[in-house]
């Protein structure tokens, strides 16, 4: 699809890969609506890409309703989505220091990662319904979900956050399933380590271990080489379904 004129929805678009994300598309010519829970930050940064700001908890069905119709109402209805709002958390499953993981923050991660996730593309998939086809192939609009390698290969103390992920990664395809018949794409993006205020959390030795596990380049990304990515995955109808890795090769 041509992404010029078209309106973007980027969820967690406030900060990081999102605000990244927010700007190439604005770059390429999107009405950006940013939806996030930071408000603060997202006036911010969609005054500094030149789009609108939406108060939205993902994790919050009323609130993601709120969102998304007075995006629609200011913008028009979204062709592209991108679903960047996450949360991170390091914790064992077990240990004798710690003992069991509790509930609360497994909830938590679970909610917005992954359910947020869903939610977000069954609101917009649903306002794509009734649009007219972009072209003569029928394309309708496209969904691209930000996972993370961790869906593959994460380190310990991150099984919540890993299994949030992998189920983000394993949605793509029954979901391209379900909305192939309205010319909706749906791709998942699995970052490695980018330099982001999320990644900023993490101690520096887990940091430069992380880092010593990518090929090349050993540095972290930055958060417009996923945005460079996802203008990729808007103009190229044959990706569908499947899941990018843009992780410097990390293993
Ligand atoms: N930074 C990395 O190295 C990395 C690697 C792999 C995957 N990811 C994933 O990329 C995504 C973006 O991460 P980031 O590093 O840019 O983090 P970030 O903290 O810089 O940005 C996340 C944004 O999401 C928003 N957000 C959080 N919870 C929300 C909620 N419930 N509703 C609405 N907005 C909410 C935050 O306010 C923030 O603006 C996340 O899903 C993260 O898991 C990041």
């Amino acid at each position: 699809m041509k992404i010029e004129g078209l309106t973007a929805i980027v969820t967690g678009g406030a900060s990081g890969i999102g605000a990244g994300v927010s700007q190439v598309l604005s770059n390429a010519g999107a009405k950006i609506a940013i939806l996030d829970r930071n408000m603060e930050l997202a006036e911010a940064t969609a005054s500094k890409v030149g789009g609108a700001a939406f108060a939205c908890d993902v994790a919050d069905e009323t609130s993601v309703q709120a969102a998304f119709a007075q995006a629609r109402e200011a913008l028009g209805a979204p062709r592209i989505l991108v679903n960047c709002a996450g949360i991170d958390t390091a914790r064992k499953i077990a240990s004798r220091k710690t003992g069991a993981h509790a509930i609360g923050p497994m909830q938590r991660v679970v909610d917005v990662n992954l359910i947020g996730t869903l939610y977000c593309c069954a609101q917009a998939s649903t306002a794509m319904l009734d649009l007219e086809p972009l072209d003569e192939e029928g394309e309708r609009g496209v969904l691209i979900n930000i996972a993370s390698i961790a869906a593959f290969n994460a380190p310990n103390g991150q099984s919540v956050y890993a299994a949030s992920k992998a189920g983000v990664v394993g949605a793509a395809l029954p979901m391209a399933r379900d909305l192939s018949r309205y010319g909706i794409r749906v791709m998942t993006i699995a970052p490695g380590l980018f330099d982001t205020p999320l990644a900023g959390t993490m101690d520096e030795a887990l940091t430069s271990q992380l880092l010593r596990r990518a090929l090349f380049p050993k540095r972290k990304g930055k958060p417009e080489e996923i945005g460079a990515l996802v203008q990729h995955i808007c103009e190229n109808q044959m990706l569908n379904a499947s899941t990018i890795r843009i992780d410097a090769g990390f293993f």
